[in-house]
């Protein structure tokens, strides 16, 4: 048996992740969420009711709590954080809290004692944006560029600060108690229950007020469906390929945010030129992409997923009633 410990597992990849782990008989699973974004709904009901599975509701910055969960860990996936533009802006001292408390905590627990057989922490391109846009970047982006944040006193990079400081942190105190590490870096993962912040749950809401309405649409973004994106954590993080590795995970195909709301548009059954184009908020990353070739060199990944099927199988999720009749 492994006992495999997922934190953010109320969230959208956690709970998608731990779904899919549960499935494997070997597998004893213990979930970690404080639900400060994630869902307490029936479908976490039903993952937390398996035999295989238990479940706690604490806040991972409390050290006392993160202490007093099971010793006997073999595995485990820090996918918490608070992420969500609004958060960075609004309640930036909520993300940092979030961002570098728990990583502490349960390298603390669990890499301290050297038991632990892999330890993967959840990245973020945010922690390259400003390389790319102040200093031209490469796009598609590899996993040598170098980490940065742009403006110390903007909230905007409280995430992205929070996350270089989770990489560093992971690849130091992993190294000094040695203790095998990866960190994947999603990009633009998307799918049921993400949550309704992120691009294509927003359009789809805005459609079901009937306005459809976009903004960003010149912006670009490489998406993963989220069935794509657990296959690729797992083969992370059981390769021993991918041990001691910060490896991209995310599309191979660079979109406009226009491109993927017209294929909304026609998926429903929508005229995609009734599209109303709004610029992009202030401060969003015009173009990300990432080079996945790490990946699929590492772990022989290849998506699945087509990104009609994936928007298909996203639409059936958040607004079904919307479908036209016949499909
Ligand atoms: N979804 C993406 O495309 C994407 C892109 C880049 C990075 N990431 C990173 O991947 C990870 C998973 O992303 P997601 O989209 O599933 O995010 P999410 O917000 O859906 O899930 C994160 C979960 O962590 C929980 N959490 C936060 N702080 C906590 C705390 N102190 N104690 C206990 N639980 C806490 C939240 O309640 C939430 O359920 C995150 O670390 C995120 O930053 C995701």
């Amino acid at each position: 048996m492994t006992r495999i410990l997922v934190t953010g597992a109320a969230g959208f990849i956690g709970y998608h992740l731990a779904r899919r782990l549960s499935e494997q008989p070997d597998a004893r699973l213990v979930l970690v969420d404080n639900f400060i974004r994630g869902e307490q709904d029936e479908l976490y009901g039903q993952l937390c009711d398996k035999p295989n599975v238990e479940a706690y509701d604490i806040d991972l910055a409390d050290p006392a709590a993160v202490a007093a969960l099971p010793d006997d860990v073999d595995v485990i996936y820090h996918e918490a954080a608070l992420n969500g533009t609004q958060n960075f802006y609004e309640r930036p001292y909520e993300v940092l809290r979030c961002g570098t408390l728990p990583t502490f905590y349960l390298i603390d627990k669990y890499v301290r004692s050297g038991r632990l057989q892999r330890f993967v922490f959840a990245g973020t391109p945010e922690s390259y944006a400003s390389t790319v846009s102040r200093f031209d970047w490469e796009v598609p982006t590899d996993e040598s560029v170098p980490l940065c944040v742009d403006d110390v006193f903007n909230e905007r990079w409280s995430y992205a600060a929070a996350k270089i400081h989770g990489e560093i942190l992971t690849v130091n105190a992993c190294r000094q108690f040695d203790t095998a590490f990866s960190i994947v870096r999603y990009h633009n993962v998307y799918g049921p229950r993400m949550g309704d912040k992120h691009v294509v749950p927003d359009f789809l809401n805005r459609m079901k007020h009937g306005v459809a309405e976009l903004y960003g649409h010149a912006d670009t973004r490489a998406f993963l469906y989220v069935d794509d994106a657990v296959e690729a954590t797992l083969r992370v993080g059981q390769s021993p390929a991918t041990v001691g590795e910060v490896v991209n995970v995310g599309g191979q195909d660079e979109w406009t945010i226009l491109e993927l709301a017209r294929r909304l548009m026609t998926l429903l059954g929508r005229d995609p030129e009734d599209i109303v184009k709004h610029p992009s908020p202030a401060g969003s990353v015009r173009r990300r992409a990432p080079s996945i070739e790490k990946l699929q060199k590492l772990t022989g990944f290849q998506a699945r997923w087509s990104l009609d099927d994936g928007l298909m199988e996203t639409i059936r999720f958040y607004v079904p009633e919307l479908l036209p009749a016949a499909v």
